[in-house]
């Protein structure tokens, strides 16, 4: 039974632990106190031990799950000593294992990228790297992505803040259908469905590109690629490249920051 101490007991943290319990993993969670009213729900809802302080929830622990922002990080290490050997897992954005072990002491450090669908074992889970040996743990959350680089780590981070931008996508077509008249209810479960329907014909047409598949639906003269010659016009499809773009490079450029300089680091 693995004691898993929470340094960052935040929106992702909270949605890991939820997901780790409703997996029936047998982890029990050590949760530090500063974010009180939330530890002390998931200790209410699940049974997790809320502990004094920082220092005793790196103390009592086998593995240290980090869910501090990355300006916060620097703050957090310099208020706790970790002991020799245990293990870290850091679900913060942009902060390479070097200088995790930096900052943290030379140890085994595993990178976690994870979206809120965690609570429910239905998030990506990215993991660098592959080999890590709490890959087995992670993947309890969902789907799992184990990367043999930290450069396609940081890849993988860019497809959660796509996940992000789902949302917002989702929400302005949904509002489009409410503005013409279609209840909220109703305009949600016609854009998710339309969006559960594409996903899992791709699953199951796994032997066709995901291209070739829309490729075969708006062929010349249907209403599809009439809206996507609209879209294409406008420059949709490469909005979403260059946001992609966007966060790639400032991951790669406060990767290069990171390992120029330990002290730009504890900056952030
Ligand atoms: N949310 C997501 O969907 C998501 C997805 C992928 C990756 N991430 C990454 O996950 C990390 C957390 O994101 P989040 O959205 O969960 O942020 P969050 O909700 O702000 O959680 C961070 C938590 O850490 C606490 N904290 C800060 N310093 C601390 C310290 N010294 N000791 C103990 N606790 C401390 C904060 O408390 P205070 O509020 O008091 O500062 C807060 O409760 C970020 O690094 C982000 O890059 C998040």
């Amino acid at each position: 039974m693995i004691k898993l101490g929470v340094l960052g007991v935040g929106d992702l943290t909270e949605k890991m632990i939820r997901g780790l319990h409703r997996s029936g993993s047998d982890a029990t969670f050590l949760l530090s106190p500063r974010s009180r009213a939330r530890a002390e729900s998931l200790a209410n809802d699940i049974g997790c031990t809320l502990m004094r302080d920082n220092q005793q929830v790196a103390d009592a622990a086998d593995v240290v799950l980090i869910g501090v922002r990355p300006g916060q990080l620097g703050e957090l290490a310099q208020e706790i000593s970790l002991k020799p050997g245990i293990p870290l897992i850091s679900v913060v954005s942009g902060v390479p294992v070097g200088d995790l072990q930096r900052m943290f002491g030379a140890r085994e450090c595993t990178r976690a990228m994870l979206s809120l669908a965690a609570e429910i074992n239905r998030s990506t889970v990215a993991v660098y790297p592959a080999d890590s040996a709490m890959a087995p743990l992670l993947t309890a959350l969902g789907n799992p992505v184990l990367l043999a680089t930290e450069r396609e780590f940081e890849l993988a981070t860019v497809g959660a803040c796509m996940n992000g931008w789902f949302y917002f996508l989702l929400h302005d077509l949904q509002q489009w259908f409410v503005q013409k008249g279609f209840a909220p209810d109703d305009a949600r479960q016609l854009v998710l469905s339309g969006v559960e329907d594409c996903v899992a014909y791709s699953r199951y047409k796994a032997s066709s590109g995901i291209g070739e598949i829309g490729s075969s639906i708006a062929t010349p003269g249907t209403y599809t690629a009439q809206g996507l010659d609209v879209l294409e016009r406008l420059g949709g499809n490469a909005a979403w490249k260059a946001a992609c773009e966007h966060v790639f490079e400032q991951l790669t450029a406060k990767e290069h920051d990171h390992s120029d300089s330990n002290s730009k680091s504890r900056r952030e």
